[in-house]
């Protein structure tokens, strides 16, 4: 029997939607879906008319997403609509905001980052959540690692420990591979 077929179109700046999104194929996998990543900078959608469920995700800069990912929501917009389609973002600011207490800020980010932009595009997803994400202080300008250097400590104070000198990796890996789980229960419902 031929499995069922799952699109993740995603876009990443830093990386962290790139591993986010391959854990998610983990755990599909494991459920005998047949998955097919595509990352929007790399390569083009051809079509996703024979997609039982497309997952779409995007990195956060600037409260942004990844451009070619909303270019993906325009271009297919009318088939979205039709399709059982699941969203989330990586959001490095979230573990702070959740550290802080800062619940008004999470509930306006959550509206900015998915509420609004699914909205926008006429769609209603089966599911959508935040994920966190990587801080690189490796990879950041000057300019924000001035602004961010007070931050570091909030990190460690929370409990994320760098995975290589001057990373935090605010990712929960048992979220992610529930909310996978969860999403696979509501397509078969
Ligand atoms: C310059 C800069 C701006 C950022 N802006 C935001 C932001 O507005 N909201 C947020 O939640 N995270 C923000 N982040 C953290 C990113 O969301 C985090 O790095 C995440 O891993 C991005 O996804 P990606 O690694 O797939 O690109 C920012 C990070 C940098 C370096």
């Amino acid at each position: 029997m031929e499995k069922n077929k799952v699109l993740i179109v995603y876009g990443t700046r830093y990386g962290a939607t790139k591993s986010t999104v391959e854990e998610i194929a983990r755990v599909l996998q494991e459920e005998d879906y047949d998955v097919k990543i595509v990352n929007v900078k790399e390569e083009k959608v051809r079509t996703i008319a024979e997609f039982e469920l497309v997952i779409i995700g995007s990195g956060m800069r600037m409260e942004r997403w990844v451009s070619k990912v909303e270019g993906f929501l325009k271009k297919y917009n009318e088939e979205l609509k039709k399709k059982k389609v699941a969203i989330f973002v990586s959001s490095g600011g979230l573990a702070l905001m959740e550290y802080k207490g800062e619940l008004e800020e999470i509930e306006r980010v959550t509206k900015k980052y998915l509420e609004d932009k699914s909205s926008k595009y006429a769609l209603h997803p089966i599911s959508m959540t935040m994920f966190g994400g990587v801080w690189d202080y490796n990879q950041m300008s000057k300019i924000f690692i001035k602004f961010l250097e007070a931050e570091r400590e909030n990190f460690i104070a929370a409990g994320f420990k760098e995975t290589e000198p001057g990373v935090y990796d605010t990712r929960n890996w048992d979220d992610i591979r529930n909310w996978t789980r969860e999403l696979i229960e509501k397509v078969r419902m």
